[in-house]
């Protein structure tokens, strides 16, 4: 007994009126996606009818046949109609425009200071200098005392000092963590000390309140200033090249003697004389000398035994020697154009 033409119509006519209200009613893409499934699909409800052709008197055969793929073009049909208006509607709302070309991501960077920062550190952690730090509010002991300027010393005022109530105040030099070195450590000592440091400098091309400094300390039997000289020259040749030469100058520190400043040759004119130079032909870049004895007895190391040499590194002064630059400030201002260039 063949089914009758008349049901499977119906059927195909049920069919067609509930796919076109599902998908008229989809919202999003991927419900349209399994509405495709539910009808079109292998065991899709579209499908499953094309089995009744079989079914039917061999003369309904044709007609059905008919029916059947048109209710198949117009449910795909509709399919792709509400997909392109979601399409539409979703990139109404979004303000999307594909065509449009790609937006950079920015990438962050290093400031200069902390660039050359590194690069002094990995200089003398490859000569076998160990990295120590020590904080930025310092006691007064640690800052001066301890380093040989007592109360009444006139060094004292020369760094002008940001003072904090109880003996406390901002570390006016890196120096200070020397002695938290000594005190902490025996002999042998081979530290720098990287960190910032504060002054009341009103702020210049040359001088910020806030600066930055590496200190350096060596301590052992029979260290000379020979060896001072040695590793400041190795630390400038490698940080400058060959070229560059190394001049120390009879100075003043309370806690070294004998003291010495020193001076890089200008890398920028090989000096001939320029303005970073001043027409001098040399940058200088701070302080040194062989650690003085009073020093030690603040520390409990025997003098008889040891001695040492310290030095002081500006990093700030070395920042601009090596991206030459002019105005310190630029450092400090976060100018990511200024930035981006390093
Ligand atoms: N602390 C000194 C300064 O800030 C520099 C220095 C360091 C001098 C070590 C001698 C030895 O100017």
């Amino acid at each position: 007994m063949p089914v009758d033409l008349k049901n499977v119509l119906d059927d195909i006519a049920r069919l067609h009126q509930e796919a076109k209200d599902n998908i008229n009613r989809a919202d999003s893409l991927q419900t349209l996606q399994q509405l495709k499934i539910d009808y079109l699909a292998k065991k899709g409800k579209v499908t499953v009818l094309f089995a009744k052709i079989g079914q039917v008197d061999p003369k309904d055969r044709p007609t059905l046949g008919e029916h059947l793929n048109r209710l198949k073009t117009e449910i795909t049909d509709a399919l792709q109609q509400r997909s392109d208006e979601l399409a539409t509607a979703q990139m109404a709302i979004s303000d999307f425009d594909p065509s449009l070309p790609g937006r950079k991501p920015s990438v962050g960077g290093l400031n200069p200071l902390l660039q050359v920062m590194d690069e002094i550190k990995s200089i003398f952690i490859g000569m076998g200098f160990r990295i120590e730090e020590g904080p930025e509010i310092e006691t007064e002991y640690n800052n001066f005392v301890a380093l040989n300027m007592p109360e009444y010393h006139p060094a004292r005022d020369m760094q002008d000092t940001f003072y904090l109530p109880n003996k406390y105040l901002l570390r006016t030099h890196t120096s200070p963590v020397q002695i938290r070195t000594m005190e902490s450590q025996k002999p042998p000592v081979r530290m720098i000390a990287p960190g910032r440091c504060f002054r009341k400098d009103t702020p210049d091309a040359t001088h910020s309140p806030t600066f930055h400094q590496v200190e350096g300390l060596c301590v052992d039997k029979n260290v000379s200033f020979a060896d001072l000289k040695g590793v400041v020259q190795a630390f400038a040749t490698k940080l400058f090249g060959n070229q560059v030469k190394v001049r120390f100058r009879p100075s003043f520190f309370p806690f070294t003697e004998p003291s010495a400043e020193y001076d890089f040759s200008c890398v920028f004119c090989n000096q001939k004389g320029c303005r970073f130079c001043k027409n001098t032909g040399w940058l200088e870049i701070s302080g040194a000398g062989m650690v003085d004895p009073a020093v030690f007895g603040f520390v409990g190391y025997d003098p008889e035994v040891y001695t040492g040499y310290a030095f002081g590194l500006g990093v700030e002064r070395v920042a601009l020697l090596k991206y030459q630059i002019d105005d310190i400030r630029t450092l400090y201002e976060n100018d990511l154009r200024y930035l981006e260039q390093f």
